[in-house]
C-alpha cells in the first residue's frame, strides 16, 4: 500500500506538472507523458495484487469475505482505479470532457485511497496484541 500511495503522489505530481505546462503553452518533455501512463499502470497492478491478497487471505482465514467496510472500500478504490485509467485513455483533443473526467475520479480516489488505508488499518488493529 505504501508503493500505491507513492505512484499516486507521483501521478498527481507529473499529472500536474503536464498542466501546468499544457496551461502555459510550453513545451513538455516526451517522457512525461509515457512516465505518468506507466506510472498508472503501475498503480492499476499494485492495487489489483493487494484485491488478491486481501481476499486470498481472508478466505483462507475465514473462509469468507464481506468482515467489514474495508471489502467495499477495496473494491471501490480497484474500480476507480481502473475507470482513471479508462478516463486517461478517452483523453483527445475531439473528448476534452475526458480530462476533466480523469482529474475528478483522480480527485474521488484518493478519498477512496484514505478509506481503504483507515478501514484496512482499522483491521489490522484486531491482529496487533
Ligand atoms: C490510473 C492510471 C492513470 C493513467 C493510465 C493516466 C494517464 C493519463 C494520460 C494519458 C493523461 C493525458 C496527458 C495528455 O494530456 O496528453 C493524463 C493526464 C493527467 N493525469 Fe493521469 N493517469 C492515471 C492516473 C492519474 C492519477 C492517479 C492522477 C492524480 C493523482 C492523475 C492526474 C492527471 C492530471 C492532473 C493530468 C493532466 C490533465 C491536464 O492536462 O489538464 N492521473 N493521465
Ligand atoms: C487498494 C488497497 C487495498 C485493497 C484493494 C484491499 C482489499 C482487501 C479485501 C477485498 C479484503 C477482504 C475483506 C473482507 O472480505 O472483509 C482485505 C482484507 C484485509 N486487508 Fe486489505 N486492501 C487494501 C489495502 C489494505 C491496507 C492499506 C491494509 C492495512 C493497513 C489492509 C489490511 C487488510 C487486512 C488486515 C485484511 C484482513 C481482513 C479481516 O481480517 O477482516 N488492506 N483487503
Amino acid at each position: 500500500m505504501g508503493l500505491s500511495w507513492l505512484a499516486y503522489l507521483l501521478l498527481g505530481v507529473s499529472g500536474l506538472w503536464m498542466r501546468s505546462l499544457r496551461q502555459n503553452e510550453q513545451i513538455r518533455p516526451d517522457w512525461l507523458r509515457p512516465a505518468h501512463f506507466l506510472l498508472g499502470l503501475t498503480l492499476a497492478i499494485l492495487v489489483l495484487v493487494l484485491l488478491a491478497i486481501g481476499i486470498v487471505g481472508t478466505l483462507g482465514e475465514y473462509g469468507k469475505l464481506g468482515h467489514s467496510v474495508h471489502l467495499i472500500s477495496g473494491l471501490a478504490v480497484v474500480y476507480l482505479v481502473f475507470l482513471s485509467a479508462w478516463s486517461a485513455v478517452q483523453i483527445s483533443t475531439e473528448r476534452l470532457w475526458a480530462r476533466q473526467l480523469h482529474v475528478g475520479i483522480n480527485a474521488v480516489l484518493l478519498i477512496g485511497f484514505i478509506w481503504v488505508s483507515a478501514t484496512g488499518w482499522t483491521v489490522v488493529q484486531k491482529y496487533l496484541p
